[in-house]
């Protein structure tokens, strides 16, 4: 069928009325946006990142603990953020967004403790209002996420430590209820079958912060959102030591005030766009960029000989005409981040010769195989691992997103790939990166974002 254009949208409208609901259509007007690139160009110029998506969110939750006004600067203009904002609206905190990424937000009513089923189902990170929610408000009422495009997503870590800390908890038609009249330091151990859990990890800081006593969580997320969050609530007031470590060390404290905080640049879409520079053979200035969140990233994309530099406040990505082949392992922080294994496998398609991608976080996290290989792509999945066998080009297709990290590699292999590749169902990638064309096309991307009254099933 073909594409029925209704006109280029400069930007993602990120109003609630076109907030993303997972495996549905955004808009209430049934509208849905989509890419159209045009492959071949090399990507050249600066770039800026934007603030940290995955601390951005229990940062915004945490001002569910605080007395003051939290002033937050940096935080991204994405459809998740916006999600957060309305939650935190539905909890009673007031917010208010200035230009310039600053987001202010103070608590006004405390009487609503439920996010329901709605708000969660359209962003897992909602559980992050678990914690402060139970620790200033002594109890939640937090519908359970269901399972994702990513796979099996369960939360009993977060549970377990909750409870570790003295709260009861309860199921009522899908809904976790938690209570505690009062929280107590407990030693916790947050360790699971794929490691330790980032957002949970970020439910028991938060909920620490004003327990009775020292809580210290052992095989805590090492994360550099973590310890975002944590030097967020010391500088509200917390007593905090340990973060970055696999062992966290809370001292209660009776109340938190507000602060004005910065949120740290976001390490997935630097790495986003350093697999852009490399991808299309192109050389890109990155600005807010923290390379030392990206060790392991810089380590495998130079071993496949991709060229990053520091350069003053920069990072310079450049690459080789040349792709080698390697072997990449998702594995918790300071390993190579689950959120950006879809992004190498783009890249590693056009290596010569053969890798091996192994995914240790999420077993399942591979749907955007099945799209890559309509661009022409050679892989093969056995089980958790993705054998990619180098091809000389990648041809454009129209292609799904299916999550927000597969949408991003097939934009990637969009503007590397020969022709035109049209990105369906884009509102994956507004949840999490800030109005991508419009960070592409200045560095020489072709991609329109583009607009049509329905969805094709
Ligand atoms: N897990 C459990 N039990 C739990 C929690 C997690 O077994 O109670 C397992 C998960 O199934 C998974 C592993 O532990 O295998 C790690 O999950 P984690 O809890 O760390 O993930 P998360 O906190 O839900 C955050 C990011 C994700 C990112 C993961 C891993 C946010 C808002 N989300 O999710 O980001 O992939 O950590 O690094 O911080 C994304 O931005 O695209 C995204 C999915």
């Amino acid at each position: 069928m073909p594409l029925g254009r209704s006109g280029r949208t400069e930007q993602a409208g990120l109003t609630e009325a076109r907030l993303p609901h997972c495996g549905g259509l955004h808009t209430r007007d049934g509208s849905v946006d989509y890419f159209q690139i045009a492959g071949g160009k090399r990507l050249r110029g600066t770039v800026e990142i934007s603030g940290s998506k995955n601390a951005a969110l229990p940062i915004m939750a945490a001002s569910i603990l605080c007395e003051g006004e939290v002033v937050l600067h940096n935080v991204p203009d994405l459809a998740d953020v916006r999600s957060m904002e309305v939650l935190l609206n539905k909890l009673g905190v007031a917010t208010s967004r200035e230009a310039g990424g600053t987001v202010r937000l103070k608590v006004q009513d405390e009487m609503n403790c439920h996010a329901d089923y709605e708000l969660v189902r359209k962003m897992r990170a909602s559980v992050c209002v678990m914690g402060p929610l139970l620790a200033k408000r002594h109890k939640a009422q937090v519908s359970m996420p269901g399972g994702c495009n990513i796979g099996d997503r369960p939360i009993n870590l977060h549970i377990a430590g909750l409870t570790g800390l003295g709260a009861d908890t309860d199921l009522m038609s899908g809904d976790l209820l938690l209570k505690a009249k009062r929280l107590t330091g407990a030693e916790l151990f947050l360790g699971g079958p794929f490691g330790s859990t980032v957002t949970g990890t970020a439910n028991i800081l938060m909920a620490a912060t004003l327990a009775e006593g020292r809580t210290v969580i052992e095989s805590a997320a090492c994360e550099p959102e973590v310890t975002d969050l944590a030097n967020f609530l010391k500088a509200c007031g917390a007593q905090i030591s340990g973060e970055g470590s696999p062992r966290i060390t809370v001292d209660g404290v009776k109340q938190l005030k507000g602060c004005e905080y910065t949120i740290i640049p976001d390490r997935i879409e630097a790495g986003t766009f350093m697999i852009a520079g490399a991808i299309t053979n192109g050389d890109i200035h990155l600005r807010n960029c923290r390379l030392e969140h990206l060790l392991a990233v810089v380590d495998r994309l130079r071993q496949i000989g991709v060229n990053i530099e520091r350069e003053g406040e920069e990072v310079v990505v450049s690459s080789s005409r040349r792709l080698e082949p390697t072997t990449v392992t998702s594995q918790p922080y300071p390993g190579f981040p689950t959120d950006l294994q879809a992004q190498i496998m783009a890249l590693l398609c056009l290596a010569d010769g053969n890798s091996i991608i192994t995914e240790k976080i999420y077993p399942d996290r591979f749907m955007h195989v099945a799209e890559l290989n309509r661009l022409g792509a050679v892989l093969r999945k056995e089980g958790p691992t993705v054998i990619v066998e180098g091809v000389k080009r990648l041809i454009g297709a129209p292609v799904m997103a299916s999550d927000l990290r597969a949408s991003a590699a097939l934009v990637l292999a969009g503007l590397v790939a020969k022709g035109e590749t049209t990105v369906n169902r884009v509102y994956h990638i507004d949840r999490g990166y800030e109005r991508i064309e419009r960070k592409l096309r200045p560095l020489g991307a072709d991609i329109e974002r583009l607009n049509r009254a329905t969805e094709d099933s």
